[in-house]
């Protein structure tokens, strides 16, 4: 089963997959074929999305830069399932084969990724740092 992450249109983050959710700490949260996880920063039920960023006007046309980079596994590592870690205060980390679709069929592949979940990033659905600035907790 090819992983996915296809972020939605002024929306949260649909994964499906053989995903893992993890916390910050390597604790298991959560093992499911999908789930929806915020992206706007403002969900009271973080990770997961609550439909927060329909009163808070989110938007975001949910395209992919394919041109995204980021260092590369270490060699030998089991990449088929999809290892998603929590960073404190900061994007979830995505580790394993994974295939980023954006709504105009723009996809990026690969198997590492920092993803915004704080909503101020300005090449979503990539983490840019913007977390730091923005005072992003959780
Ligand atoms: S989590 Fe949003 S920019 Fe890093």
């Amino acid at each position: 089963m090819t992983n996915t992450i296809q972020p939605q249109v002024n929306g949260p983050l649909m994964v499906e997959g053989n995903v893992e959710l993890l916390a910050a700490d390597g604790t298991s949260i959560r093992k499911e074929a999908k789930m929806w996880l915020c992206r706007c920063g403002l969900s009271s039920k973080k990770p997961f999305c609550d439909g927060a960023h329909n009163k808070a006007g989110f938007v975001d046309a949910a395209t992919v830069s394919v041109d995204y980079v980021i260092k590369k596994p270490e060699a030998g590592t089991p990449t088929a399932n999809l290892r998603l870690t929590l960073r404190k205060d900061g994007p979830v980390n995505c580790f394993g084969e994974v295939s980023i679709v954006g709504e105009d069929g723009s996809a990026w592949d690969g198997n590492q990724a920092n993803l915004c979940r704080c909503g101020h990033s300005k090449n979503k659905p990539f983490c840019d740092g913007s977390h730091i600035a923005a005072g992003f907790k959780s």
